[in-house]
Parts: C-alpha cells; structure tokens; sequence
C-alpha cells in the first residue's frame, strides 16, 4: 500500500503520520526529515539543500527524486509519503517510478488546515533533533519542559520556523503543491480531512480512511 499525506506546512503531516505509519504498520517516509538529517551530518546532498530550506524555498525536483527512487525500488513495501511530492513534476517522477514496478498510489489524505493555524502552530513548535518527534506549545507539551518524551534529547526550534520564512513556505506552498490536490482528485484517490481538530479525532478519521482502503 502507498499513503501520501499533503497539506500546507505545519498542518499536523508529521505528527499523524509518524502515529499512522506504527499503527497501519507503513513505512514513514518524510522528505524533510531525510533533508534535515543530510544538513545535520553535512553530507553532499545536504550542502545543496541547505540553503532552500531555510529560506522556505523547495529543493531541486531531481535531487528529491534520487531520495525517492533509492527507498521505492524495494519493492513489496508500504509507504506513508510524508511531505513528498510537493510539485506536479516530482508527482508525475513518482508515478514513473511505480509503473516500472507495477505498483501505484493507493490514497492521498490531504489536511486542510487555515494560514493563521499554520502561522500559530509553527510560532509554538519544537522539534527532537535526534528521534524527529513534534511538540508544541501549548497544545502538545512535552511531559517534561525542553524533553523529548520519547527518546530524553534536549528539543530545538526548527530554522524554518520563523514568522519570515513561514510567510514563503506558505506561498510556496500554494504556487507549486496545491496543484497536486487536483491531480489526485482527478485519479479519485484524494481524501480531504479537517485538520483544525484535536490530534486525536484526526488520527482516528485518517486510521478509518486507510482502513477502508485497504
Ligand atoms: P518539511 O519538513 O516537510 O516541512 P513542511 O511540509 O513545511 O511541514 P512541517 O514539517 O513544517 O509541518 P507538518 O505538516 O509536518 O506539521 P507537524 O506535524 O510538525 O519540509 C521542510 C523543507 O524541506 C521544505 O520547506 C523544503 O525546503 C524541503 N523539502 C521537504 N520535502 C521536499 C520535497 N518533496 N520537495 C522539495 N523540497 C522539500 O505539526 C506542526 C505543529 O503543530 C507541531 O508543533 C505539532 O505539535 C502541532 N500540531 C499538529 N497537529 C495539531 C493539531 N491537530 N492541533 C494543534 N496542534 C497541532
């Protein structure tokens, strides 16, 4: 099976998909998290993306198709995508990719979740450099202040999370990802979910949506 999750950032991607992928038993893919840890351990492509990122902008089409192809190619997996694909041409790359393997994409949960939300929600977020978990202040706090539940790391702001940068991510958004609801729409795999809800009724209508699915 092969889950896609869209929405703008800050939507809650991250957060349902890391719980969905354990409970669906999917493999969670997140081209952000893949990027942040290059930039962490300074490798080639890390160096490139760098920059994009912190400025809100998308990193090259063929450098996150590359990222793509290395994961799909093992064959007989579940996915959950998360954050990947943001444009129309990486959609059209993925689509490649599973016709040569005879597969395809099985739904798309799209989280629809209103700009001030976005801008809230990202203002209020930490993140675990080492496990990846999401916090959030004040709505998803830590048990204890400044550490991740799950793996005791001290937690961090993302760069991308200031009041500048997530002005463009959300522009960028619109300009080059939006495209893709329609894309899927017209595949008639596209399920558009509240995402302004408690954490847990969203997860509980995705986890039904991939049941149903199945
Ligand atoms: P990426 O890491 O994918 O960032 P994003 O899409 O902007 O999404 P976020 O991670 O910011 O948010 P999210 O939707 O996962 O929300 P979260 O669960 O954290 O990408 C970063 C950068 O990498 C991009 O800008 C780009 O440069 C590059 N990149 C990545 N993929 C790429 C690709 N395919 N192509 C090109 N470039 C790519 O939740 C947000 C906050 O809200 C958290 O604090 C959380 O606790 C809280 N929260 C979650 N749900 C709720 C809720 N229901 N109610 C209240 N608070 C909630």
């Amino acid at each position: 099976m092969l889950v896609i999750m869209l929405g703008p950032p800050g939507s809650g991607k991250g957060t349902q998909a890391s719980r969905l992928a354990s409970d669906k038993d999917l493999e969670h893919l997140s081209t952000g998290d893949i990027l942040r840890n290059a930039v962490k351990e300074g490798t080639d492509l890390g160096l490139e993306a760098k920059r994009y990122m912190e400025a809100g902008d998308l990193v090259p089409d063929d450098l996150i198709l590359g990222i793509i192809k290395e994961r799909v190619q093992d064959d007989g997996k579940s996915f959950l995508f998360d954050g990947f694909p943001r444009t129309i041409p990486q959609a059209e790359g993925l689509d490649n990719m599973l016709n040569e393997i005879g597969s395809g994409v099985d739904l798309v949960l799209d989280l629809e979740v209103s700009d001030n939300e976005v801008i809230n929600r990202l203002s209020g977020r930490f993140f675990c450099p080492q496990c990846q978990a999401t916090y959030n202040y004040p709505n998803n706090l830590p048990k204890k202040e400044g550490i991740c539940d799950k793996c005791g790391a001290g937690l961090e702001k993302r760069k991308d999370d200031t009041e500048e940068v997530v002005k463009n991510r959300l522009k960028v958004y619109k300009d080059q990802t939006q495209p893709l609801q329609d894309y899927y729409r017209k595949k008639s795999i596209l399920k558009a979910v509240n995402g302004e809800r408690p954490i847990e009724t969203i997860f509980s209508d995705l986890a039904g949506i991939v049941d149903s699915t199945k």
